[in-house]
C-alpha cells in the first residue's frame, strides 16, 4: 500500500513514527496519482479534474479586483463579512422551498473546509461515518483524518441508472454511527436524491440522532429545473443538518476556494470558531466578488449548464458508438462515468490512456464502492472542440 506512512519510510524514516496513525495510513487520491502521468504535458488533453476550461467570468473578477485596489486587505469576520453571509441565505431562500436565515450560514474556505468543518466538528475517533458511495474521495479521507471510520454504501445499478437503496444504508448504521454522507447530484454518477428519499434520510437522522452532511456543490449543475432537490427545501432550521456548498463549479470560481457551509444555527459561532483555528477566514477581497456572483451570475450559470449541456450530448454520443463502452447519460453534474467492457483495473487503463491517446481521465477505482472494475469519469465540462478531439483520441482504446 502506497500509504503517508510508506511514503515517509523511503525519505524520511525517523519522522514516520511521529506522524498520527490516522494521517500515516491516508493513501493517495488516485485521481492526482493518474495525473502524474501527464501533468504539465500541453499534449494531454486534461479531462481528469472537476472543473472547467472557461476561467472565471470577467465580472466577478473585476469585483475582486476593485476591492483589491480599495484596500480591502486586512483580517475580517471568521464567519464570512455580514454581506455575504445575507446574499448566500438570500441566494438560498429564494432557489428553495423554504427560506434559510443568514444565522444558519457560514462562509468557508471552499466546499472541500466546509465538510472538514464538519467532520471536525461531529466526528469522534472510532466513531464511523457513513457514505453513499461512489463518491468523490475527499470526504472519506476527512473522516479518517478525524480517526474515524468511513463506511461506504454502494449505490444500486438498475438500467444503467444509480439508485439508492435506502435500506442498504439505513442497515450500515449502528451505534457508533455519528454522520451519514451523501454527495446530490453526485460527482462521479451524476445520480441525484429524490426528494422522498431526501425526506426518508432525514427522518432516519431525526430518530436516529445522526448527524447528515449534504454535499450540494453540484446543486445548479441540473439538465432539467433551475435547482436539484435539496435539503434545504424540507429541513427544519434546527434538524441535524449540514449542507456544504461552494462557488467552485457553478460560477467557475475552483481556485478562489470559497464556499459557504449551513448548519443549525446554535451552532454558527461554534462553526466561527473552527474557521479561526483553521484558516481564519477566507480572503477578505474575494467576498464582494462572491456576493457579486450571486447578484449578478444568473445569466453565466444559465449559460455554463447550457455548455456543459453541450459537452455530455457530445460525449454521449461518440461513447454510444464504442461497443465496449457502457454509458448512461447523467441528469446532473458534469461528468459521465461509464464502463468498459474487459477492464478489471482502471487505475493502470487510465495511466494507459494518458500514455497512448493522452487524454487525462480519472479512474474508477478512485470512487470507492461500486467505482471498481472498469469504471472511468471524464469531465465534460469543457470546449466542444476540446471534447471532440479527446473522443477521437479515446476512440482506438476504447472500442
Ligand atoms: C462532490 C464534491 N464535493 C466537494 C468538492 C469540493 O470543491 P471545492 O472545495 O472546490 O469547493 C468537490 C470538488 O470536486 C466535489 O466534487
Amino acid at each position: 500500500m502506497n500509504t503517508i506512512k510508506t511514503r515517509l519510510l523511503g525519505k524520511a524514516a525517523s519522522l514516520a513514527g511521529p506522524v498520527r496513525a490516522a494521517i500515516a495510513e491516508l493513501e493517495p487520491q488516485l485521481i492526482a496519482d493518474v495525473s502524474k502521468e501527464g501533468f504539465g504535458d500541453p499534449d494531454v488533453i486534461p479531462l481528469w479534474y472537476g472543473e472547467s476550461d472557461l476561467s472565471t467570468p470577467a465580472f466577478i473578477r473585476e469585483a475582486a479586483k476593485k476591492a483589491l485596489d480599495e484596500g480591502e486587505t486586512f483580517y475580517t469576520y471568521t464567519r464570512g463579512v455580514p454581506p455575504l453571509r445575507a446574499a448566500i441565505a438570500e441566494y438560498l431562500t429564494e432557489l428553495h422551498a423554504r427560506p434559510v436565515a443568514m444565522e444558519r450560514v457560514s462562509v468557508t474556505t471552499a466546499g472541500m473546509n466546509a465538510i472538514m468543518l464538519t467532520m471536525e466538528l461531529t466526528l469522534e475517533r472510532g466513531e464511523n461515518a457513513v457514505m453513499v458511495t461512489p463518491v468523490w474521495p475527499n470526504a472519506a479521507a476527512a473522516v479518517r483524518i478525524m480517526g474515524a471510520e468511513p463506511r461506504e454504501v454502494a449505490l444500486g445499478r438498475e438500467q444503467g441508472r444509480w439508485r439508492l437503496e435506502l435500506e442498504r444504508l439505513f442497515a450500515a448504521c449502528d451505534a457508533r454511527t455519528r454522520l451519514i454522507f451523501v454527495n446530490s447530484p453526485g460527482n462521479p454518477t451524476g445520480w441525484m436524491m429524490t426528494r422522498e428519499e431526501q425526506q426518508a434520510l432525514l427522518e432516519f437522522c431525526r430518530a436516529r440522532n445522526i448527524w447528515l452532511l449534504a454535499d450540494e456543490v453540484y446543486s445548479r449543475i441540473v439538465y432539467h429545473g433551475r435547482a436539484a432537490p435539496s435539503f434545504l427545501d424540507i429541513a427544519e432550521p434546527d434538524d441535524p443538518l449540514f449542507v456544504a456548498n461552494s462557488f467552485s463549479k457553478a460560477w467557475a470560481m475552483t481556485g478562489w476556494r470559497v464556499g459557504w457551509l449551513v448548519a443549525p444555527a446554535a451552532l454558527g459561532d461554534v462553526v466561527g470558531e473552527l474557521v479561526q483555528h483553521n484558516v481564519s477566514g477566507v480572503a477578505t477581497f474575494l467576498q464582494p466578488a462572491a456576493i457579486t456572483a450571486l447578484k449578478a451570475g444568473e445569466p453565466f450559470v444559465n449559460e455554463f449548464v447550457e455548455r456543459c449541456r453541450r459537452g455530455r450530448d457530445i460525449v454521449a454520443d461518440r461513447l454510444a458508438e464504442m461497443p465496449r463502452v457502457r454509458f448512461t447519460p447523467p441528469e446532473a453534474a458534469f461528468y459521465a462515468f461509464f464502463e468498459v467492457d474487459g477492464v478489471a483495473d482502471s487505475l493502470a487503463f487510465a495511466k494507459r490512456i494518458v500514455r497512448e491517446a493522452r487524454v487525462g481521465l480519472a479512474p474508477g477505482a478512485a470512487f470507492g464502492k461500486g467505482g471498481e472494475g472498469g469504471f472511468l469519469r471524464l469531465c465534460f465540462a469543457q470546449a466542444p472542440e476540446l471534447l471532440a478531439r479527446a473522443m477521437e483520441r479515446l476512440k482506438p482504446v476504447l472500442s
